[in-house]
């Protein structure tokens, strides 16, 4: 190997495991690898497991009929933006819908509420580094976008459409920040969002983010594990609505 070259394992890429093929074209990306093992189980029929390098799950399986894969991307938006570019760029993959968990930032939306980010703000230097010179506003697919809106009409729970700030830091003691994004419109806080849009708009395929409150910054509120679980569901009924969209 001359110096520069990265070594590539026999099949996949440098973090998926995964052959040629294995991939469906639409992905369901939760955070969590375990929360990607019970989608396949729960959520998906006939669903195989893919990959596991580092522990990040994939599988594969069908849902309404037709061919559809999970793969978690970790936390935060380096990770995210690993899968989601080696998902694009090798393996076929032409939408990802991200289902996590998000912070409610105004007293309007509500710890189980769902958040479809149409916009994501962001700390990470990824919307400057990209293009020189130019900030790149980070947003899903107006397709994805759209039909998940309209699934979300079906559902009883409340249902927000706006912009979340992906924040490249957790434990962030800025009150004023957050102060400052919801005096301009911010519903809620992840950590990966942005990342899997870019990464999305400069490989030329679709993304979205669908989101459930799991905690309110203003009021400390939050979510049991059990309650994240039932409440996961709708998230997901809305993030496949989107994936199915026109296939
Ligand atoms: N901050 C960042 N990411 C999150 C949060 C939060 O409060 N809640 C769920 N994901």
């Amino acid at each position: 190997m001359t110096p520069g070259q990265v070594s590539r394992p026999v099949t996949g890429t440098p973090h998926i495991a995964a052959r040629p093929g294995d991939f469906a074209p639409i992905v369901l990306m939760p955070g969590d690898p375990r929360r990607a093992r019970r989608i396949a189980e729960t959520f998906l029929q006939d669903a195989r497991q893919v990959t596991d390098v580092r522990g990040i799950l994939g599988y594969t399986g069908s849902h309404r009929g037709v061919s559809m894969s999970v793969l978690a991307s970790g936390m935060g938006i380096p990770s995210v933006t690993i899968y989601a570019t080696e998902l694009f760029r090798h393996y076929g993959v032409r939408r990802i819908v991200r289902v996590g968990t998000a912070g409610a930032i105004p007293a309007s939306v509500s710890v189980r509420d769902v958040v479809i980010a149409s916009a994501a703000h962001t700390d990470s230097s990824l919307s400057r580094v990209l293009i020189d010179g130019v900030t790149l506003a980070l947003a899903p697919s107006y397709r994805l976008l759209r039909a998940a809106a309209d699934a979300a009409e079906k559902e009883p729970t409340a249902v927000h459409i706006g912009p979340v700030f992906s924040s490249d830091h957790f434990y962030l003691d800025r009150p004023a920040l957050f102060d400052a994004l919801e005096r301009r419109g911010t519903l809620a806080v992840e950590m990966e969002a942005a990342g899997l849009y870019a990464v999305a708009c400069a490989e030329g395929a679709e993304a979205l983010a669908v989101l459930t409150v799991s905690d309110h910054l203003r009021t400390g509120e939050a979510l049991t594990a059990e309650e994240r679980e039932t409440d996961f569901d709708r998230t997901l009924r809305i993030a496949a609505s989107a994936l199915l969209t026109d296939v």
